[in-house]
């Protein structure tokens, strides 16, 4: 290497100390990417109404986006820690990106990881925030007793098992939003979908009937990123778990 540094750059064979030097900072510089790809955090976070209530809290726990998130169209961001960036995708997608450690950290709906049902991360802490309940909803006032009932939902798993423990046999239908228009174009007779406000389910001539789940947002953290990544990941997690009290 030192021989090719010369044959490229023959002036610096009057500049012993200099080539010694540049061969450090090349060393130096080889080992601080080594150590950085080893310490390298990322977070995936839930886009949407999630993102909203996720960002105070990481700024909080000391990691504020390098930009703005909402003006971008970008998925990944960096942040004022040189180690942690942040990426941004659907819910549904955060469990999988965590599981299969292509993100160490993600903030997810316990409703999505009730759904996903996957394992390869742990749920070390509730955030507390994006509060909401996951129900049935029927058109209002309905008492239409089916043998076989057809159900609409995004949470196919969660409505089988629920269906299941109530002995009602349902026919699950999935879809990926606006569940709601499903009992008024007769798709289904029935839907279940998160609940906040209540404002969607009574624009569309729906209400609300029994809760499966209190939802909330869950910090995820890929199992082997705790081992490998420990000091880094732990961190993280007791500055989110302090905000969060903080928060209370
Ligand atoms: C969710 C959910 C309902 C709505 C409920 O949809 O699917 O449609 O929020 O909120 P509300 O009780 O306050 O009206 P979201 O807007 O998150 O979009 P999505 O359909 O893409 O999930």
């Amino acid at each position: 290497m030192k021989k090719k540094c010369i044959y490229w750059v023959p002036e610096l064979n009057a500049y012993p100390d200099r080539l010694r030097l540049i061969t450090k900072l090349k060393y130096k510089l080889r080992q601080e990417i080594a150590d950085r790809a080893m310490t390298q955090i990322t977070i995936a976070l839930t886009k949407g109404r999630i993102l909203k209530e996720t960002l105070p809290l990481l700024a909080s726990a000391g990691i504020v986006p390098a930009e703005d998130i909402f003006s971008s169209r970008k998925l990944v961001f960096p942040t004022n820690r040189d180690n942690v960036r942040l990426i941004i995708l659907r819910g549904s997608d955060v469990t999988t990106y965590v599981q299969f450690g292509a993100a160490d950290i993600g903030v997810a709906g316990k409703d999505m990881l009730l759904e996903h049902q996957g394992d390869g991360y742990y749920e070390p802490l509730d955030l507390g925030i994006a509060r909401c309940k996951l129900m049935t909803a029927v058109p209002v006032g309905s008492t239409q007793q089916h043998s076989r009932l057809r159900v609409a939902t995004k949470y196919i798993n969660v409505a089988r098992q629920y269906y299941a423990e109530q002995g009602r046999q349902a026919d699950l239908i999935k879809l990926y939003g606006a569940m709601e228009l499903a009992p008024i174009l007769d798709l289904a007779q029935e839907i279940v979908d998160i609940v906040d406000t209540g404002n969607t389910l009574k624009a569309n001539g729906l209400e609300a009937r029994e809760e499966i789940a209190e939802i909330s947002s869950r910090l995820i953290v890929n199992k082997a990123a705790m081992k490998t990544k420990f000091a880094e990941v732990q961190a993280i997690v007791d500055a989110l778990k302090e905000a969060v009290e903080s928060k209370q």
